[in-house]
């Protein structure tokens, strides 16, 4: 079974995309449980279509999309690509807008996304990357994933995390959920006095789900994404370092500890 994680904040600008493709990237150069390499599937459910441009391809001119698969017009097969080894994509265009608003008429508006993931067993981890806001797109991966990872950039990033947790309660109510929620900061500056007052407050409001990884300002990141490639590809840089160390904490720590509790609340 699939470790589906979304990476969702309100606000734009905060790392989402970025963290979502060099966290993807990262996990498929890890081996999965039975010491084959890990096979992820990273997922764009925003029309942005910023996915597909991290790895040089243009959204806009794609025909199949998560957008056709989620609405039953073509398989998921025929709409996921390899990107690197043992990484694939379900991309995104700016036709999913249209998508969020097809979505409200449907039946199990809320599960689209997470029907269509549980008939994609074959990968050890599901990366979906979220649009701003809270729309039926974010709802959808919130209803996916078992994990939540937020990336929080600045003190105005923190704003509405409230909401995203009120509505994530609401569907772990609703549909009797598993799912644990972390934060993790993105655009940190060691010494510099706003940074380290939001990770105060992040500590406090997080507690031991605030991920000691910290993903540092890097310019290189942009750069790299600018380009269209992943950082993997910039190896002794501070974002390949940042990133290959948020991969090693998800991997030890925030997907044990969620297996941990599916296991228990099944046993
Ligand atoms: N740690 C970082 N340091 C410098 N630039 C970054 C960093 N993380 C992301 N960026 C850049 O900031 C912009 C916004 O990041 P992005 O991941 O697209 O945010 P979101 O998906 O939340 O809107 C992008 O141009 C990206 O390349
Ligand atoms: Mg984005």
């Amino acid at each position: 079974m699939s470790t589906i994680i979304a990476i969702a904040n309100q606000k734009g600008g905060v790392g989402k995309t970025t963290t979502a493709v060099n966290l993807a990237s990262f996990l498929a150069q890890q081996q999965s449980p039975s010491k084959m390499p890990a096979r992820v599937l990273l997922v764009d459910c925003d029309p942005q279509g910023h996915v597909a441009r991290s790895f040089a391809i243009d959204s806009n001119a794609i025909e199949k999309t998560i957008y056709t698969v989620l609405f039953g017009r073509c398989d998921p097969p025929d709409a996921i690509r390899e990107v690197r080894a043992n990484l694939e994509i379900l991309p995104a265009n700016r036709e999913l807008a249209i998508g969020e608003i097809e979505l409200r008429e449907v039946i199990n508006r809320e599960r689209r996304l997470k029907q269509l993931l549980l008939s994609l067993p074959q990968y050890d981890y599901i990366i979906i990357d979220c649009p701003p806001g809270l729309n039926l797109l974010t709802i959808n991966a919130l209803a996916a994933a078992q994990v939540v990872l937020i990336p929080v950039s600045t003190w105005l990033a923190l704003t509405g995390i409230g909401d995203l947790a009120e509505v994530l309660a609401e569907l772990v109510r609703e549909f009797n959920l598993n799912v644990t929620l972390y934060a993790v900061q993105t655009f940190f500056r060691l010494g510099v006095r706003e940074s380290e007052s939001l990770r105060e407050r992040l500590k406090a409001d997080f507690g031991g789900n605030l991920l000691n990884s910290t993903i540092n300002l890097n310019t290189t990141l942009a750069t790299a994404s600018a380009e269209g490639r992943p950082i993997i590809d910039y190896p002794n840089t501070p974002g390949y370092t940042d990133y290959a160390r948020l991969a090693k904490e998800v991997i030890t720590r925030v997907t044990k500890e969620n297996k941990a509790t599916r296991k228990i609340r099944k046993g």
